[in-house]
């Protein structure tokens, strides 16, 4: 194997003394002027839209805080950070991920075009044989051709995992549901991740053991939150059949970097799915993680979602930062956050099936660029990403969209949208009324990033009307179109979102693949069991006021 190549750092300048990054400053330094700009842009100029694509996903960037000027000024920041030298190293799968000294090359699963000699240190025989593996596993259990211990075929399948080994195939197996297929489904798939067992002790009281599988989801194969689910599971089996190794074998698949965490746990090879230390958690859906998709919608669809990315990998590879759609996005974040003050992104889908997206993005956005360590171990004295939150935007109208039109926070905001809806279904009289939600849905996606940016001046006639019934405006949005949501198209959209986070890190000069801010949590979660199981190592224990009286509580209140 060849040995991989280290990515060297020369950024010893901070950002903030990059000549672009000061003109940015001057540029945003005044907000009311920038607001009238841009409205007048919108309202007397049609040429001067900032609407990009390609194939079936397209960008409104119009209804950012913008003028030309930013624009420009944004794409010479990034060539001032060197962002096409990084795109570069990082499709060359150098080790871009220094603190875990190793590559970040999850785009590898996505298109053999990228699999030449420059990644034989990663891409090997192995990782064909392993996805293959999950290709026949997919036949095998959709066919009903795993059975569990009395003989009968599996037919509800249970992913327990957490963070991007629940997530990105939670969120795609969401969005990916269709109401032919579903009808066509073999298997039916579930998800538990909360470490409490609330999740899974529910699926426990509806599912029949004999047809039940249990997929154990997890790179390290030593996160607590799965194992404890695990364990359950493991417990539950035994109540009607003792045989517990015949019950690993027909009702667990390990899914991990580990053999020989998986070994130990039981599983015998047969059962059990490898992938690699180069995906990282949160990119993990596009590998064997991605499991429970390929049950979902069949190994042709989660092809299509490889090809989708790959598709979008190319484009941020080739296309000029002009017009290229991660470098755009995460450039007008970086102006959202750094020089407009905007500390705040809201993700809006319309779209009932991508209800999981905007958790998704939490996990991708920041637990990839909530760092405040620059790549040269020095503290940052500049903003990276900003909170994530979101939720289906027809339902968030009903509950926090008052605090986006009249709070008194300002909010950026991602609006997704789907164009084509409901074809599918060939019940005529249904069709039409759900078309028309459909219309209903994107009427209401318009409307809303319109009045979110021009307030008042999105109607006629405001003139005498109470201030409380006032709407300021000057909310920035941009609105992402796709085509219509399919396996192809969402894989476009997931790519998009992975690239926009690294051209932020790359701005930020900061890490995005690894995650130490959350490990110590972990450790000190281990130390706080031990004191909720031994009342009397209380007394020796290293413990803040607050925290001791709750764990004395526990004790005191529950036998
Ligand atoms: O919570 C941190 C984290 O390490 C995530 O990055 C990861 O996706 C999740 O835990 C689950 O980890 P694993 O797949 O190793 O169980």
């Amino acid at each position: 194997m060849n040995k991989p190549i280290p990515c060297s750092n020369e950024f010893e300048d901070n950002v903030t003394q990059c000549e672009s990054w000061l003109h940015l400053q001057s540029l945003s330094s005044n907000t009311e002027q920038l607001f009238n700009e841009t409205k007048q842009r919108l309202v007397e100029d049609p040429n001067s839209l900032w609407q990009f694509g390609f194939e079936k996903i397209h960008v409104d960037f119009s209804k950012q805080l913008m003028t030309e000027q930013v624009f420009s000024t944004l794409q010479k920041l990034a060539n001032e950070r060197q962002l096409q030298k990084k795109i570069h190293d990082f499709f060359q799968a150098k080790i871009v991920n220094s603190t875990e000294n190793r590559a970040a090359a999850h785009w590898l699963l996505r298109g053999d075009h990228f699999r030449d000699i420059n990644h034989q240190h990663l891409w090997s025989d192995e990782v064909e044989k392993s996805l293959l593996k999950m290709e026949l596993l997919v036949e095998k259990l959709t066919q009903g051709h795993w059975r569990g211990y009395s003989g009968k075929s599996i037919k509800d399948i249970v992913n327990l995992g957490v963070g991007g080994s629940d997530l990105g195939p939670l969120m795609a197996c969401h969005a990916l549901e269709n109401p032919i297929i579903k009808e066509e489904a073999k298997v039916n798939v579930h998800f538990a991740s909360s470490i409490d067992g609330s999740q899974l002790a529910v699926l426990l009281s509806q599912l029949n053991p004999e047809t039940t599988l249990f997929l154990l989801a997890s790179k390290s194969f030593t996160t607590i939150d799965t194992f404890s689910n695990a364990e359950t599971a493991k417990r539950w089996f035994a109540c009607y059949c003792s045989n517990e190794k015949l019950i690993i074998q027909q009702h667990f698949i390990g899914i991990s970097t580990s053999i020989e965490k998986m070994d130990n746990w039981g599983l015998p090879k047969s059962n059990q799915l490898l992938f690699w230390d180069w995906v990282g958690g949160r990119f993990s859906l596009w590998s064997v993680i991605g499991l429970p998709i390929a049950l979902k919608i069949g190994m042709e669809g989660f092809k299509q979602m490889l090809k989708g990315a790959y598709e979008m990998d190319k484009h941020f590879l080739n296309e000029p930062f002009s017009s290229n759609l991660p470098v755009i996005l995460g450039l007008i974040g970086i102006w959202n956050v750094n020089f407009l003050n905007i500390k705040q992104h809201a993700v809006l889908p319309y779209d009932g099936r991508l209800k999981f997206f905007p958790q998704y993005l939490q996990q991708l956005e920041m637990e990839s660029n909530g760092k405040s360590i620059d790549l040269l171990g020095r503290r940052v004295d500049y903003s990276t990403c900003p909170v994530i939150w979101g939720e289906v935007g027809p339902n968030a109208q009903h509950a926090f969209y008052q605090l986006l039109h009249q709070g008194t926070q300002q909010v950026s905001s991602d609006f997704v949208a789907i164009l084509n809806r409901y074809d599918e279904i060939e019940e005529q009289s249904s069709k039409q009324s759900l078309k028309h939600q459909h219309l209903l849905g994107l009427a209401n996606c318009f409307a809303q990033s319109r009045v979110l940016l021009f307030g008042d001046d999105a109607i006629e006639n405001t003139q005498n009307r109470p201030l409380y019934k006032t709407h300021n405006g000057g909310q920035p949005s941009s609105t992402i179109l796709l085509d219509e949501l399919s396996p192809y198209t969402l894989g476009l959209l997931l790519a998009l979102y992975e690239h926009k986070v690294f051209v932020q890190s790359v701005i930020w000069n900061i890490n995005p693949f690894d995650q130490w801010g959350v490990e110590l949590g972990k450790v000190i979660a281990k130390e706080t069991l031990e004191l909720l199981n031994h009342h009397n190592l209380l007394a020796n224990s290293f413990l803040d006021s607050s925290t001791l009286q709750m764990i004395n509580s526990f004790h005191q209140k529950v036998k």
